[in-house]
């Protein structure tokens, strides 16, 4: 069924013109699937365009997750790889190196130009077709290097040229005939050029002199270990508050590094979250709650570098150290409001001073239009969840009428819908999940009135069963009265 445009909804339940909501187009933008956001998703494209920070304060389930990862997919694909190489005057003092997108892709150009050329054992000279195995030397068959005897005339390929005195002699006058690799030269105009051929199954690789001496380059260049791969997300997600996930660290070796049996210290090194956030976006939930570690992020965001140490001081980790390692980040974080007081000013300063502090809605105005948002949220919902059938009208109008409830019991707010969206998308799923259960081909209203019922938290459940909390706190006590009370009884 087609809707009309939700500018033009004259009466109530315009927004309910479809039967499921499977028809309901989901827009690919993930910022097109934040709803009842408006100014949040305006400053998150200016953020993602800009590259400037944000702060998000908004009680839990409106949205600052999804914010944050929606910024990150509309920034470009990462354009640098970050590397550590071993430094042999000082190996507990690795380098770092930024390679760009175009140089990644002329090194594995010319990686690729010295794997040298496949041909097959026709198109070689005959003798270094018979010392790779793939001719008779007896009929100048060709056959495949794993089969033993020449499919022709029966000679056993791989055995020497045998002396008829070596019963006597006890000698082979010929070296072993199959090799895997055959070095001989080759004219090339007015000089001779070394050439390789080297057997690969059942073809050759041919590496003339121009690819020996790259791949005589590549194992010259200095070994290296990468930190940050070009291919990755442009969104990490900082949840606990561990120095070592947001700062990087240095493995502990039990050899200490020894350069014959231990691991050097540049393969020790670990990246930290602000590292694998270059040019991406580092989100951090509960930013108040990485105390210290504050002022190590302020500093990273300040100089866009931030030197990897070894974290523990009794590890062999702690000697090794690797400077000025990028971390170009937009940072994402986010607050309780009640948590506010325990974000380090400078850090809330640095934000404001590039960027934006956000508080997010918890309702919005109950229209027509709005509850056709909501539509799409449920929709999208049932699409994320994938377990649960399409919702009916019926019942779409009863979620959107439990939103309205929840508008008005956790905002005190009249007329309006909640945004608390994580604690409704609870409720579709219960209601999926019952609707599933009965073999229904939709979610129908009794299904959202059931599952509201059943969503109730403890709090309601108590108030349900016993009329109050203060009730069921006297009923709780009668019946599990607490050790030092019972003795008392006794
Ligand atoms: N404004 C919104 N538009 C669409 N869906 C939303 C919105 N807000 C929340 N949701 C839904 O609720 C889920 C939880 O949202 P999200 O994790 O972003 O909340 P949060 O604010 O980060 O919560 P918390 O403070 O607990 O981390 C989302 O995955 C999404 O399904
Ligand atoms: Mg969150």
């Amino acid at each position: 069924m087609e809707c009309a445009n939700a500018e033009n909804f004259s009466k109530r339940r315009d927004y309910l013109c479809f039967e499921s909501t499977e028809e309901i187009k989901l827009p690919r933008d993930p910022l097109q699937q934040i709803i009842g956001q408006p100014e949040a998703v305006r400053i998150a494209k200016i953020a993602a365009k800009q590259r400037r920070n944000l702060l998000l304060v908004g009680p839990p389930g409106t949205g600052k997750s999804l914010l944050a990862q929606s910024i990150a997919f509309h920034l470009p694909a990462p354009m640098e790889e970050i590397s550590v190489l071993h430094n042999p005057e000082a190996p507990e003092r690795p380098f770092v190196e930024v390679r760009s997108a175009e140089k990644i892709a002329e090194e594995q150009k010319i990686a690729r130009q010295s794997q040298g050329k496949m041909v097959e054992p026709s198109e070689v000279p005959s003798f270094v077709a018979e010392r790779l195995g793939f001719r008779c030397r007896r009929c100048g068959r060709l056959s495949r290097a794993t089969e033993a005897s020449c499919p022709n005339c029966g000679l056993d390929k791989y055995s020497s040229l045998q002396s008829p005195f070596s019963d006597l002699i006890g000698t082979y006058l010929d070296e072993p005939r199959r090799q895997d690799r055959v070095h001989t030269t080759r004219s090339a105009g007015d000089r001779e050029e070394v050439i390789v051929y080297e057997r690969h199954g059942e073809k050759i690789r041919v590496l003339d002199q121009a690819a020996l001496e790259r791949i005589d380059a590549l194992k010259r260049s200095r070994p290296r270990k990468v930190l940050v791969p070009l291919e990755r997300k442009s969104f990490v997600s900082v949840t606990g508050a561990s120095e070592t996930e947001i700062l990087g660290d240095v493995r502990h070796d039990p050899y200490g590094g020894h350069s014959q049996v231990g691991t050097q210290p540049y393969l020790r090194v670990v990246p930290g979250a602000v590292h694998e956030a270059h040019e991406g976006v580092l989100f951090i939930d509960e930013l108040s709650a990485l105390n210290q570690v504050q002022r190590n992020l302020l500093t990273a965001m300040q100089e866009k570098k931030y030197a990897i140490v070894g974290k523990n001081p009794q590890s062999a980790g702690a000697s090794v150290r690797v400077d000025g390692v990028p971390c170009d980040f937009i940072l994402v974080a986010a607050s309780n409001i009640n948590d506010l007081s325990y974000i380090l000013p400078p850090l809330r300063s640095r934000i404001i001073g590039n960027g934006y502090e956000v508080l997010l809605e918890t309702q919005m105005p109950d229209s027509p239009q709005n509850r056709a948002m909501l539509v799409q949220f449920i929709a999208q919902e049932i699409r994320k969840d994938g377990r649960i059938p399409h919702v009916a009208p019926s019942a779409a109008e009863a979620i959107a009428n439990e939103a309205a409830r929840r508008a008005k019991a956790l905002d005190d707010a009249s007329n309006s819908l909640t945004l608390r969206l994580r604690e409704l998308s609870g409720i579709i799923r219960l209601a999926g999940d019952l609707a599933e259960a009965e073999g229904a081909p939709l979610i129908e209203k009794k299904h959202v009135e059931a599952a509201v019922k059943r969503g109730h938290n403890i709090e309601e459940q108590l108030k349900e069963r016993y009329g109050s909390i203060w009730k069921a706190n006297v009923s709780e006590s009668a019946l599990n009265p607490k050790p030092g009370k019972q003795k008392e009884i006794s």
